[in-house]
């Protein structure tokens, strides 16, 4: 490994000896390559593991789960400690805390004002009312702020990417009225499960993991001159409410989901029957940087 003759291959190999490309790329491949070679000298990585992991790579690429092996193996959790570091270092810190995106956000959704129904009606599922106040930190009220809201159905899936369901179902972006007020009326979610022979299930399996998340609520809130917040949250009382295979749960993000038998309460919704409410109030954090105020970029859904 430490020889000159490896030494100049890894060099050749990232262009450094090229004028043309980029800097940065050329960088980052060097110092990949350097550590891919480090590892197997330092684990002894026999021929037939090394193509297992070649070949591994490209069913991943062909099931278009690269995406959903990245949460599992802890670098979109990381990826937030990092920037809850910088937030910390920049004065940014404080509101409530982000958790990863996750890959299957849907661009487009419906918006209203104030109060959207998510579901479509199709499944029968547990009504839920899903509501909450959007503040400073302060605790003042922030009224047109968008927050887009996406989760599963009953079966752990999400519109768009199952087929099986209408046109964004289980997705929606409410703009808060002039409390700062949201509310969503959908059905209690499932928790979702990665695809039993798909290739991160493979892998998850040779680490004696499963591929669970709790049931869960997607969030991304924004209104201008405050950081733009990627959020969920997590149910309590799942089974992997502390055990999420993608690694987003965090107490704060943590909520009750309460059942509400009484009919008057049910009728300020415009419901008829026992429904389980879930409330998450959201507190969003001053800043004037435009850079901090978008979520970042990724590929996304049908974004443009
Ligand atoms: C999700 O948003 O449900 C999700 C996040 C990470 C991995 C898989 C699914
Ligand atoms: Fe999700």
């Amino acid at each position: 490994m430490h020889t000159q003759e490896v030494k100049e291959l890894l060099e050749k190999v990232a262009g450094l000896n090229q004028t043309g490309g980029n800097e940065r790329v050329k960088t980052i491949v060097h110092r990949v390559m350097h550590d891919v070679f480090q590892i197997i000298e330092d684990l002894d990585i026999t021929p037939e593991e090394f193509w297992n992991a070649v070949y591994y790579i490209n069913d991943l690429g062909k099931n278009g789960e690269a995406a959903l092996l990245a949460p599992g193996l802890g670098m979109d959790k990381y990826l937030d400690i990092r920037m809850d570091a910088e937030d910390e270092q920049a004065g940014l810190a404080g509101g409530t805390p982000r958790t990863i995106e996750g890959p299957l956000y849907v661009a487009g959704a419906p918006v209203s004002e104030g109060f959207a129904r998510m579901d479509d009606g199709t499944q029968d599922g547990e009504t839920m009312i899903l509501t909450g106040v959007v503040t400073d930190e302060n605790g003042k009220p922030l009224p047109n702020t968008l927050v887009e809201i996406w989760h599963a159905d009953l079966k752990g899936g999400y519109s768009y990417f199952d087929k099986s369901q209408s046109e964004y179902n289980l997705r929606r972006s409410i703009l808060t009225d002039a409390e700062g007020r949201y509310t969503a009326q959908s059905i209690i979610p499932s928790g979702y499960g990665c695809p039993p022979e798909g290739s991160t299930q493979a892998l998850l399996n040779q680490l004696g993991r499963h591929g669970r998340r709790p049931a869960h609520i997607h969030y991304f809130v924004s209104q201008p001159g405050y950081k733009h917040l990627t959020t969920q949250i997590n149910l309590a009382g799942d089974e992997y409410t502390y055990d999420d295979f993608a690694f987003a749960t965090r107490e704060e993000l943590v909520c009750d989901a309460v059942r509400i038998e009484d009919a008057a309460a049910a009728e300020q919704y415009g419901l008829n029957k026992p429904f389980t409410k879930v409330e998450f109030n959201i507190q969003l954090v001053v800043s004037d940087k435009p850079e901090h105020q978008q979520r970042h970029e990724r590929k996304r859904a049908l974004e443009a």
